[in-house]
């Protein structure tokens, strides 16, 4: 499809998708349930859109958008490493990765074996990985910065929190049951008290979202 001529200035936007992988060993590792469908069709929406986008992607089997700069990433560290370099010349931020808040204390060179009637337990100590979205809000002088929260109980409530805490101009609030899903219903929480209920297809519910992100960040120059 054809890229619109933005009414307004385009805007640089980086968005995150897909989750995080964090190795135990060569073979093994700690993730998250996500597809990634919503953040590459946010990035999908913002090109078409007519913005410059930055696709930080998680290890996903997605095509990239038509114009879309996609960098590809493994772990949290290497996400909030790519995200760094890109925030530093982006107007907003679209976090819509499922980031893995912890990882192994340590990776094994070699694959961690089970011996043959050895032990039947086993721990692995695990370390907080850094929270990219809050380290990048920090210092976000005008940038917009969008979060996405998925509960699955108390949703509103605690997204209005993460919202405070984060320091995010905005929070989507999705539903597990959208989880590898192609439809979607989501609500989106703005720090000025606005909230918005969207239903339909994850490209319609991008296309719309975005929509209002960039209006929210226009707004503001
Ligand atoms: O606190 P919670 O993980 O539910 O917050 C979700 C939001 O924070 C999402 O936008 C997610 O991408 C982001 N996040 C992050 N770094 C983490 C954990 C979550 O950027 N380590």
């Amino acid at each position: 499809m054809a890229r619109s001529k933005p009414r307004n200035p385009p805007l640089r936007v980086l968005v995150t998708a897909g989750p995080t992988r964090e190795h135990v060993d060569p073979v093994r590792y700690l993730t998250n349930e996500s597809s990634g469908r919503m953040g590459f069709a946010l990035a999908q929406a913002a090109a078409r859109a007519g913005h410059r986008v930055t696709l930080v992607a998680g290890p996903v089997a997605l095509p990239t958008p038509h114009g879309v700069a996609r960098v590809d990433v493994t772990s949290a560290r290497e996400m909030l490493a790519a995200c760094r370099k890109a925030f530093r010349s982006a107007d907003v931020l679209i976090m819509a990765a499922a980031v893995a808040d912890w990882r192994p204390a340590r990776v094994l060179a070699g694959k961690w074996r089970a011996k043959d009637g050895g032990a039947q337990r086993a721990s692995l100590e695990l370390v907080r990985n850094p929270d990219i979205l809050a380290t990048l809000a920090a210092r976000k002088g005008a940038r917009l910065v969008c979060g996405f929260a998925l509960e699955t109980g108390a949703g509103e409530r605690r997204a209005r929190a993460k919202l405070a805490r984060k320091q995010l101009d905005c929070i989507v609030l999705n539903d597990a049951s959208a989880l590898n899903a192609e439809r979607t219903r989501v609500v989106l929480l703005e720090s000025s008290g606005a909230r918005e209920e969207l239903a339909g297809g994850k490209t319609a519910v991008a296309r719309a979202l975005l929509a209002r992100i960039a209006a929210l960040r226009t707004s503001r120059s």
